[in-house]
């Protein structure tokens, strides 16, 4: 970020993304051989099929980030050197020192970029890319890569089958960048967060990390543990806040926007908030079926599914909303 920017309120456009899944496939089917599961019983209460999967002896979180950042970069047509700013929303980083977007940024010769790494959990992207929308609107930043990127199977204890069953490996980039036009770019976001609830989704390292309320819960420590039951309510509650606060605070309808993209946590609360605000179901995409919940990944790879396939049209607002660990939630409305 050593350029110098001009002072002042500009507009923001997405000029393009790109999305990166591990190759192998691990289906309901695959899990019924290792755990007392089902395809049918993953289906019905989930919606998952199958989700991906990294080789973690050689691969991890900056693997996929960094495939997502390379393919965004082609598809913005702009060279590395352009962006003056990495973002990786992840709660699986190789490391925490160097962080994700630095390994990312130095591997692709992105050399005038800064770089961190960004802790919302499911969250994580939508947060990011506000974050940098305002930088770009601003003037403080002029192109940015807004990643998310998780290596969720390097947190799932595969002996659990109500944790393990619903996350897989994905990432997902949009590459922002400042527009002359000032209604373009982010017209509402909203982000909030509950601490006190945190335990309901969290990552112990060490014993006093769990509560005594959580000490029976089997999964291990450096292991995802969650409350199915608490964080199913939170999601169905959040979710429609979260929508009808956007949907409020714009003026818009649901008829107003192209796309409302989820977070992909269980098509069972989607279909819920959906339902209850009266949304097509062709305007709510669902991929969870094929990737199961990838976290800060399932937006961005969302965004660019829809991006790839012209459903994020010009002159129509889209909209994104994702909840998860923090706990945490956030929304974010675009004029495109
Ligand atoms: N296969 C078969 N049975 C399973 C199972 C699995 N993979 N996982 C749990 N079960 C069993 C339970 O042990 C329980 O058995 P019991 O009745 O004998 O005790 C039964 O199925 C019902 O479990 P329950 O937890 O009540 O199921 P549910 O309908 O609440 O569905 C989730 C479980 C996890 C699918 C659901 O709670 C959920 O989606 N929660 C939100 C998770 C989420 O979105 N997390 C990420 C947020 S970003």
């Amino acid at each position: 970020m050593n350029q110098p920017l001009p002072a002042g309120v500009c507009g923001v456009r997405i000029l393009g993304t790109g999305s990166m899944v591990p190759e192998r496939r691990l289906t309901n089917d695959d899990f019924s051989r290792m755990l007392d599961t089902s395809d049918e019983w993953i289906t019905q209460r989930t919606g998952i099929k199958e989700r991906r999967v990294l080789d973690l002896r050689t691969q991890g979180c900056s693997t996929l980030a960094q495939g997502a950042l390379e393919r965004a970069i082609e598809n913005a047509g702009i060279k590395a050197e352009d962006l003056d700013l990495v973002i990786v929303a992840t709660v699986t980083m190789e490391m925490t020192c160097p962080s994700v977007a630095c390994r990312i940024a130095g591997a692709v010769g992105a050399k005038n970029a800064a770089a961190f790494d960004l802790v919302a959990a499911c969250s994580g992207f939508v947060y990011a890319l506000n974050m940098a929308e305002t930088m770009v609107r601003v003037g403080r930043a002029r192109t940015v890569a807004v990643i998310g990127s998780e290596a969720m199977s390097s947190i799932l204890d595969y002996t659990d089958r109500t944790v393990s069953i619903l996350f897989g490996d994905a990432a997902g980039c949009a590459i922002i960048q400042a527009d002359a036009d000032p209604t373009k770019g982010c017209i509402y976001q909203h982000m909030g967060a509950d601490g006190i609830g945190g335990h309901a989704l969290y990552i112990p390292k060490r014993e006093t990390d769990v509560p005594a309320d959580d000490a029976d819960n089997p999964i291990r420590l450096g292991y995802l543990r969650m409350n199915g039951k608490e964080v199913f309510r939170f999601a169905v509650t959040k979710f429609k806040e979260v929508m009808e606060d956007a949907f409020a605070k714009t003026g818009l309808t649901p008829n107003d926007v192209s796309q409302v993209i989820c977070h992909q946590s269980n098509v069972r609360i989607i279909d819920a908030a959906r339902e209850k605000l009266g949304i097509d179901p062709a305007k709510i995409y669902v991929n969870i079926d094929r990737y199961g919940n990838s976290s800060a990944g399932s937006v961005p790879l969302c965004l660019d599914e829809l991006w790839r396939a012209g459903k994020i049209t010009k002159g129509k607002p889209f909209m994104m909303v994702a909840f998860g660990g923090g706990l945490t939630w956030a929304s974010s409305v675009w004029s495109t």
